[in-house]
């Protein structure tokens, strides 16, 4: 007899499952940087209304999908056309490439969790800190291990009872976490040579939308900044989603759902900028804002935080673990994807599956670790960065196969399925699809358009 798929025990449990894994460094550390460059209340309208319509489109094709199918990314594709089948295995390598850095970076958090809480965090403010710690191999290497260890134990522990737990736990702490840090940061100034910055104006850069010498083409890079980062953010075009949505009961309202995912995560990001952008700007004033990515998280807030003072150990201390939820419900999600497609297409158990996945990413999380010693290189890649292992994994995953997954997404659910297969989907159960025209306009015309330019922007040809 076939064994019955798990389900998600409550539609809260789907939000918080699938918000934990939208919620994640993506947030953190990319969004404030690029709400502050890119003209503050500008990026934000912008990235606002692609949230409303492109990110809805993808993500309601996913869980829907996946719903519908009742099956892992590796198998759902092909259920709806075998042509399409090559869709399944791209959207499930992505994970399993993701996966090994995604271990890395959570290494990297534990180290600064571990340094803050133990009262060192001081040794964190020199620049030397991070560089040593990345490049003596043995210590990353075993960071990695736990971390990856932490997100096995999730998975074995299954659909309800790891996931959906493990979601219910972290999440509302995270939330509550970053709301103190942000009332913290706006409530603060500095003073410096006669000037004194305050929070509250930091907030502005934030808020305001800064118009000074708006041209067409700065536009068009706030457009595309905002659309890359929202299709990263959603976790969408790498199996996740799918697999998520194969474990939500067929009785449960997904158009709320989805709302629901989207104001979590959009709400989560505008709040790391709330926390992230006027600490930054009151101790380091408008230079300190134009670091992103691991400079910002590792090096950039260490010395944020040790301005604050006594204070700042407390401050950073919570950063760091709030950190480390989000790349935690992050990392199981992007496992999840991986373990439920080996359970499905190799009709194996949950605990040989999350065995294999594990070892996988272990291997390749050590290469990822020997980047930064033993195989050193500086490659520059196609979109103009320089890069090590790590960047190489990060750009073939996503910025070539994740836009191709979601353009194949599109003309496979546009043109051959039909748009009216996942709108019945969102329906069942008389749920309302109150965006209804907008999708089938969207996922048809405008997302193909909208990724293809973005697929050819990985490759620079738009300058
Ligand atoms: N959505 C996550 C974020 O915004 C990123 C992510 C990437 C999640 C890869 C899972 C896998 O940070």
């Amino acid at each position: 007899m076939k064994k019955k798929r798990s389900t998600f025990k409550g539609t809260l449990g789907f939000v918080l499952a699938a918000a934990g894994s939208a919620v994640g460094l993506g947030n953190i550390w990319r969004f404030p940087y690029l709400a502050a460059k890119d003209g503050g209340g500008l990026f934000l309208v912008i990235y606002l209304i692609l949230v409303l319509t492109f990110g809805y489109t993808m993500l309601t094709t996913e869980i829907a999908i996946g719903r519908l199918t009742k099956t892992s990314p590796l198998t759902a594709y092909e259920k709806l056309d075998k042509r399409f089948s090559w869709i399944g295995k791209l959207a499930c390598l992505v994970p399993m490439i993701i996966m090994p850095y995604y271990c890395v970076i959570g290494g990297w958090l534990l180290k600064y969790f571990i340094t803050f809480i133990s009262g060192d965090a001081q040794t964190a403010t020199d620049d030397a800190f991070f560089g040593n710690f990345i490049t003596s191999a043995s210590d990353s290497i075993m960071a990695t291990i736990v971390f990856l260890l932490i997100c096995a134990v999730i998975i074995l522990g299954g659909v309800n009872r790891g996931i959906e737990r493990a979601s219910r736990i972290l999440m509302p702490i995270l939330v509550v976490l970053v709301l103190i840090i942000s009332i913290y940061s706006v409530t603060i100034s500095y003073s410096e040579g006669g000037v004194t910055r305050t929070g509250l104006e930091g907030l502005k850069i934030l808020f305001i939308p800064n118009l000074k010498g708006l041209t067409i083409g700065k536009f068009a890079t706030t457009l595309l900044d905002a659309m890359g980062q929202l299709f990263f953010s959603l976790s969408i075009a790498m199996g996740i989603m799918v697999a998520y949505g194969s474990y939500v009961s067929d009785d449960s309202d997904l158009g709320k759902s989805i709302n629901h995912i989207e104001i979590f995560d959009t709400g989560i990001a505008v709040l790391a900028g709330v926390m992230i952008i006027p600490a930054v700007y009151v101790y380091m004033g408008q230079e300190g804002l134009s670091a992103s990515g691991p400079g910002l998280m590792f090096k950039v807030l260490p010395k944020v935080f040790a301005q604050m003072g006594t204070v700042g150990t407390i401050i950073g201390t919570l950063f760091f673990i709030m950190a480390l939820f989000a790349a935690i419900t992050s990392a199981v999600s992007v496992m999840e994807a991986v373990v439920s497609s080996f359970c499905d297409a190799f009709h194996l158990k949950r605990k040989h599956a999350t065995l294999i996945e594990t070892g996988i990413a272990l291997f390749f999380g050590i290469i990822v670790c020997l980047g930064y010693n033993v195989l050193y290189f500086e490659l520059k890649l196609p979109n103009g960065s320089v890069g090590q292992v790590l960047d190489l994994m990060d750009y073939i995953s996503n910025y070539i196969f994740m836009p191709v997954i979601a353009i194949a997404t599109c003309i496979l659910v546009g043109y051959f399925v039909s748009p009216k297969t996942i709108v019945d989907e969102v329906e069942k159960n008389d749920s309302t699809f109150r965006r209804r025209g907008m999708y089938i306009v969207m996922i048809r015309y405008i997302a193909p358009v909208l990724l293809g330019i973005l697929l050819l922007q990985s490759f620079s040809v738009f300058g």
